[in-house]
């Protein structure tokens, strides 16, 4: 039998991207990042639909000439219908739609949260199932139990923020530029991690909670520049709260960073030793922290277990993802019909 050739397609935020698939190599992933939302310090849904409109023709038409093949070659196209962006998620949707009608070839509604999981899937060296995957994005924090590409169970998962919006949020209290996230890992690298203390909440099982931790940091900065950080009695001023951001930058975002992982970490090593499992994996956004990366990989030297990150480019928001998710979807027939519809949550 030929190779199986999926196209997928992925806008459920701000990225409009697409891949090609082949047997499960991924033969190209192009990434059309939206830059307009940047001076709204966030994602503005509106914005977010119409950039996909404007990227979607010209982002497909490189992905398909990188990969060497065309459109009448592909067996499928997969994309990505649940969750997101409402308003974005329709777009990818009803393009994917119009391709599989137009070309008649089935359609593969892939979940976003499980795509990020089978990222781990498309390198040479794969983890054996059932492996753990701590999922972390931008919306979402998870650990997830994969028991074969299809069969995934969520054991543990954020009860209020998402870590990325623990880096975000943390990043835009310190006056940084949306998405904060790659910022924060970028001044944390020159920093001192130990030099401020942030709480680690006590949670059960294997659930993660960011919201104590950014309280936390509001009255760490409200009190900044007085002698008195971390009491609340004292509120610094602005410029003496601006004046201790700025001279100490590095070693604040090295400290927040540094509890972040602490609490990832720890819940993932938690359900790795209940479980035995020693297959571990990370993905997400926020798996292209370089911090987090290195305390995955030395967490896994120290206790034995084989840890598993996606290439970088897999990490954040991509196609390629999908393609894969969308290449085992198809191993086991499972297409979706033109009524399939997108989903803002699911998973
Ligand atoms: O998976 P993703 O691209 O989109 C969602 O599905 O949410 O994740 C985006 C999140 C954002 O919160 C962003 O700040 C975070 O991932 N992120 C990072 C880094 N790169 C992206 N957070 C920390 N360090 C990074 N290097
Ligand atoms: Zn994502």
């Amino acid at each position: 039998m030929s190779k199986i050739n999926i196209l997928a397609i992925e806008s459920s935020c701000d990225e409009t991207s697409a891949a090609v698939c082949s047997g499960g190599k991924i033969l190209s992933n192009r990434i059309a990042t939206q830059a307009v939302h940047a001076e709204h310090g966030g994602v503005v849904p509106e914005l977010a639909s119409r950039a996909h409109m404007q990227h979607i023709v010209p982002v497909v038409d490189v992905a398909l000439k990188q990969s060497g093949l065309l459109l009448e070659d592909m067996d499928a196209i997969a994309f990505t219908q649940a969750p997101g962006l409402i308003g974005s998620l329709l777009v990818g949707g009803q393009f994917a739609k119009s391709l599989s009608l137009a070309l008649d070839k089935p359609l593969i509604a892939v979940n976003h949260m499980q795509a990020h999981v089978l990222a781990n899937l498309i390198p040479d060296d794969k983890p054996s199932f059932p492996f753990l995957c701590l999922t972390v994005s931008g919306g979402h924090t998870q650990i997830v139990k994969c028991v074969s590409p299809t069969q995934l169970e969520i054991i543990g998962e954020t009860i209020d923020d998402a870590a990325g919006e623990a880096f975000d949020k943390a990043a835009k209290m310190l006056g940084l530029p949306y998405p904060g996230g790659p910022l924060v890992d970028k001044h944390a690298k020159e920093g001192n991690p130990d030099r401020f203390q942030f709480p680690e909440p006590k949670i059960p099982g294997y659930n993660f909670s960011f919201s104590g931790l950014k309280t936390a940091i509001l009255y760490f900065l409200r009190n900044a520049g007085t002698a008195q950080v971390y009491k609340e009695a004292f509120a610094a001023t602005e410029g003496e709260r601006q004046r201790f951001i700025d001279e100490n930058l590095k070693d604040i975002c090295a400290s927040i960073q540094s509890r972040i992982i602490s609490i990832l970490l720890n819940k993932l090593s938690k359900a790795a030793k209940d479980l035995e499992i020693k297959d571990l994996c990370i993905a997400g956004g926020v798996s292209a922290n370089s911090g987090l990366r290195k305390a995955f990989k030395e967490m896994g030297e120290q206790k034995g277990w084989n840890t598993f990150i996606p290439d970088f480019q897999y990490c954040t928001d991509n196609a390629g993802m999908i393609a894969i998710t969308g290449y085992y979807k198809y191993l086991e027939n499972d297409f979706a019909d033109l009524s399939v519809p997108s989903l803002a949550r699911g998973f």
